[in-house]
């Protein structure tokens, strides 16, 4: 019999290698989810050559062509419907959702943010700035965590944290690239296992 498996759609706005991560851990890592679903607010973001290369299905939803943030989630509801979708990803989706929408899909979305939150994590916090910031305060650890999304940003339930250390000489980049190689990409198919596991016992007990 196949085991059960959860439907996931990932949000993406960029180069997209938390995709990639996760598209690469299908199989090992990830067993009990499915990615059906890549959805980016870029028009043109490279992560939508990564879902086509992975024969998924990848739509572009852009607020600005919309006409705002609240046609965006309209839509966005719309084709997570449409895919069934049971459990959404953030993976270097620099938007912040509203809190109507994550009430609705509470504890059913995930992000990746690149700190150890609580620190340099919020509303200004985020790509290449975090890792400005934790060089400008001179930290010697940083990392990567995993927590669900609600409608604090970066401010819901932490799920996964690993800690990488900043090397003398490192620049926003070189330290972005060791935090991606040595936390978020392993993080963030761990989380999404995790996650799907626990969906599909809780469905099971509740079955009984
Ligand atoms: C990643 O470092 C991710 O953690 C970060 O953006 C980058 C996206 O890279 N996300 C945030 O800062 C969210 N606040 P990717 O497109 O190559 O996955």
């Amino acid at each position: 019999m196949l085991s059960p498996s959860r439907r996931v759609a990932v949000l993406v706005s960029g180069g997209g290698t938390n995709l990639q991560a996760i598209l690469d851990a299908r199989g090992s890592v990830i067993r009990h989810a499915e990615i059906v679903l890549v959805v980016s607010n870029k028009p043109g973001a490279y992560a939508l050559e990564r879902a086509a290369r992975a024969g998924i299905p990848a739509l572009t939803l852009s607020a600005k062509e919309l006409g705002g943030m609240e046609a965006f989630e309209h839509a966005l509801q719309r084709a997570l419907e449409e895919y069934r979708i049971d459990l959404i990803v953030l993976a270097g989706f620099l938007t912040i959702l509203s809190e109507d929408f994550t009430r609705r899909w509470d504890h059913r979305i995930l992000n990746i943010h690149p700190s150890l939150i609580p620190a340099f994590c919020g509303r200004d916090y985020y790509g290449l700035r975090v890792h400005e910031a934790a060089l400008a305060r001179g930290v010697k650890l940083t990392g990567a965590t995993v927590h669900f999304v609600n409608e604090i940003p970066d401010g819901g339930e932490i799920l996964l944290q690993k800690a990488v250390e900043v090397l003398p000489g490192d620049s926003p980049e070189t330290l972005q690239r060791r935090v991606m190689e040595q936390a978020e990409w392993i993080l963030l198919p761990r989380a999404i296992e995790m996650v799907a596991v626990e969906g599909i016992t809780q469905e099971e007990r509740s079955n009984q």
